[in-house]
């Protein structure tokens, strides 16, 4: 037992101290705050408050339903919601309680494709699967990297689905969903948004706001480029209140008995940051993705999308299949403290997920981290190190931990001690 303890101890202290040392570009990871990070390590930890604030089926949660309340009034203004749910514990929590509200069992979803970027949560093996939906998914433009506006219109039209769900994993411009109003309402379908990737820059006006252009549920993780903790949340506007009441139902008791009270705590300083930084640190994102993917692109590497100017998001993504696919790519990168994720993209088959074509990377850890525009030309020649000159890892991971060191201070949110 106690060499257990051991292990985890040693562990826990070795990955904080080689994260200090990394680029963490993993697209959908982030670092929290000072008072993020408290709130988590907060006493509401080991609470249950199952039910609503003041009417709870446990004792003991005066203070935690304060907490709550505050929490949700944050997320109220920050979206200009209808309702707001900040129970779920994942996105894939809040999108299982999306299908059990929204959908019965046999409805059809339309999503997008694991290749084309959609998520495991999207998929006939994944959540919507375990809810019995029958998915059916967008047809994609592989060279806007984009769904197909008028052939969307048209699979709409001819399947019928109960249930539209917008959004990705691999998300570089905004999905056509004001195209998809028109044709969901002769259908009878609800438009709803899986914002788990992008909500921080939906939070920050950077990025489309899809309760304004036609969707009524956004669903979303709080953790990418959003400031964390790990979490899940719903949002809704316009939603009718039978369907609304019966995503309530989805949320509790249908994939949650008890929420994670000390997440809901550090989710509501994470709004308030928002609140207050969010549209500058959104910017930042959004202007470094951009500056990253041509400096990327200048040093030789295939980055996607070049006409279009690369991403409109956090994203870049670059097929590496003709520098020895993905696998081998995002390992290397990792020998070299650059931490990434090997991506399928549109043209490799579903059984390629172990080697696929591609590597996709992310911004927002860096820009919280307080790194410029400039200094995306610098992160652009440690990439070109490893994949195109084929240094020694190690000797690019030297100088990667250097160039960290400068960069040690979570920027865009609070300290404990300051609020
Ligand atoms: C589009 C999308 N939805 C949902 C999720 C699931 O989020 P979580 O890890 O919070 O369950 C992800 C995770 O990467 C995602 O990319």
């Amino acid at each position: 037992m106690r060499e257990a303890l051991r292990t985890i101890k040693e562990n826990t202290l070795s990955h904080e101290a080689w994260r200090s040392e990394t680029l963490n570009m993993i697209a959908s990871e982030n670092i929290t705050s000072g008072a993020v990070a408290r709130a988590v390590a907060s006493g509401f930890s080991h609470k249950y408050a199952e039910g609503w604030p003041t009417a709870r089926f446990y004792q003991g949660c005066k203070y935690f339903d304060e907490v709550e309340l505050a929490g949700n009034s944050l997320y109220y203004q920050l979206f200009d919601a209808q309702y707001v749910d900040l129970r779920p514990i994942s996105g894939t929590n809040a999108n299982l309680a999306l299908f059990f509200g929204l959908a019965e069992r046999g409805d059809t979803l339309m999503a997008l494709h694991t290749s084309d970027g959609g998520h495991i949560s999207h998929t006939g093996f994944g959540s919507a699967g375990i809810r019995g939906l029958e998915v059916t998914t967008f047809p994609f433009d592989q060279k806007e990297m984009n769904i197909d506006p008028d052939a969307m219109v048209a699979h709409i039209l001819e399947v019928r689905p109960k249930l539209i769900l917008f959004g990705a994993s691999m998300f570089l411009f905004p999905h056509p969903v004001k195209e998809a109003v028109d044709a969901a309402a002769e259908v009878g379908a609800t438009i709803a948004y899986d914002g788990a990737h992008v909500l921080g820059l939906i939070a920050g006006k950077q990025f489309q706001d899809p309760l304004s252009e036609g969707a009524k549920v956004l669903t979303g993780s709080t953790h990418k480029t959003f400031f964390g903790p790990q979490g899940g949340l719903i949002v809704t506007r316009g939603l009718e209140d039978d369907l609304l009441g019966k995503m309530q139902w989805g949320v509790f008791p249908g994939v949650l008995s008890n929420h994670h009270l000390h997440h809901v705590a550090a989710k509501a300083v994470a709004a308030a940051e928002m609140l207050d930084y969010g549209e500058a640190y959104a910017q930042a994102v959004v202007r470094h993705a951009q500056a990253l993917a041509q400096a990327l692109y200048e040093e030789g590497l295939d980055v996607l999308c070049e006409e279009k100017g690369f991403t409109e998001s956090h994203q870049v993504v670059i097929d590496v299949s003709g520098n020895g696919g993905g696998k081998l790519v995002a390992g290397d990168l990792e020998a070299a403290n650059i931490i990434c994720n090997k991506n399928l993209l549109p043209w490799d088959p579903i059984e390629r997920s172990d080697d696929p074509s591609g590597i996709r990377i992310g911004v927002a850890e860096l820009t919280r981290l307080g790194m410029q525009t400039h200094e995306m030309a610098e992160v652009a020649a440690f990439y070109r190190r490893v994949i195109l000159s084929k240094e020694d890892p190690s000797a690019v991971a030297a100088d990667v931990t250097s160039f960290r060191s400068g960069f040690q201070d979570v920027h865009f949110g609070y300290r404990w001690e300051d609020i």
